[in-house]
């Protein structure tokens, strides 16, 4: 992304770059110290400032005379206050054009910095990786999704969302970590059913979230994870005695084959994925082109930047004014 910034910066004839959601500042010190660029490096959290500060500080022994090129700040970007947050951090550091970046900036943030772009004037270009479509807001004035008015009439529930976020390209290259991920689905619908059965919660009711369970220890087996998820629930771990799951665990697997039909169902789902991701990026490209004024130096283009393998939020926006 380094040298697309540069390009970018250096065809529009700017020096200055502001990196949200910075994080631990990789992309802001190569901006920095690799290609010269003065950067102000913004995140919301002082964890990751300080993380970034101190990568700084070892990476400097070889940049000696760029340390001045890269400056930190810890800032909470909403959309009501990421306008006056910029204007603040402008008037101490007067820049005649910017160009405004992000790398894997989650959810609102990305849609956020897009808005920043087309809102000020001193920000000429925009060079942006999104991720997390599932923190994107659907409600209020400035909506992550949908952002522009050409998809202003769709709407994205948080399953879709969370779909977005799939990588099935990966599948093929991490065979084993797949192939475990559908026996948890399978566990996880399992369980459900048996929640059901023993009158634990309602068919009707929303699916109780269990969150993050420890990947080793609690998907040992589906009794292990039958205790471990409904204490997680707050539930009694012998609300399903360990002999019913593996008896129930043997008949859905072994005799109903459920688990062969809960792969196609999650394969069939999780191919959705990156169409959902499209819609999202291309709601983004349109908000841009709607937004933007015509101008002779105006351009607006979606491409893959990194191999989706490694990373599978690898499509860039890149734009100016
Ligand atoms: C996925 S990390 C990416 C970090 C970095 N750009 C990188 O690629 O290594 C997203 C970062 O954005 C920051 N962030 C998220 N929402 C933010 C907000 N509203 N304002 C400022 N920073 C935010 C988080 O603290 C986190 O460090």
């Amino acid at each position: 992304m380094g040298p697309l910034i540069d390009k970018v910066a250096k065809d529009n004839h700017i020096g200055h770059v502001i990196d949200l959601g910075a994080g631990q500042g990789y992309l802001s010190r190569t901006m920095a110290f690799q290609y010269d660029l003065q950067v102000m490096a913004i995140d919301g959290s002082e964890v990751q400032t300080c993380g970034a500060k101190r990568f700084d500080t070892m990476a400097i022994k070889g940049f000696k005379d760029k340390e001045h090129l890269i400056h930190h700040v810890t800032d909470l970007f909403t959309p009501e206050n990421a306008t006056d947050i910029l204007q603040s951090l402008q008037q101490q550091h007067t820049h005649p054009s910017l160009l405004i970046c992000g790398l894997h900036a989650c959810g609102d943030l990305s849609t956020m910095m897009l808005r920043l772009f087309t809102q000020q004037s001193d920000i000429q270009a925009l060079v942006n990786v999104g991720c997390c479509y599932h923190f994107l807001s659907h409600q209020g004035p400035s909506p992550g999704f949908p952002m522009s008015r050409t998809l202003q009439s769709f709407q994205l529930g948080s399953t879709a969302c969370m779909l977005a976020c799939q990588a099935p390209s990966r599948w093929l290259d991490q065979k084993e970590a797949s192939i475990k991920a559908y026996e948890h689905h399978f566990f996880r619908c399992l369980l459900q059913w048996m929640m059901i059965e023993k009158g634990l919660i309602s068919a009707t009711d929303k699916a109780p979230i269990i969150g993050r369970l420890n990947k080793k220890r609690d998907f040992d087996s589906f009794p292990i994870y039958v205790k471990a998820a409904l204490t997680r629930l707050g539930m009694d771990p012998n609300a399903i005695s360990s002999d019913d799951a593996a008896a129930q665990y043997h008949h859905y697997k072994h005799t109903a084959q459920v688990d062969k039909r809960i792969a196609v169902l999650w394969t069939l789902r999780a191919l959705l994925g990156p169409v959902i991701e499209s819609f999202i990026l291309m709601d983004r490209y349109m908000y841009l082109e709607e937004t933007v004024p015509p101008s002779p130096t105006k351009s607006v283009s979606i491409l893959p930047l990194f191999d989706d393998l490694v990373s599978p939020r690898n499509m860039v926006i890149v734009a100016t004014k």
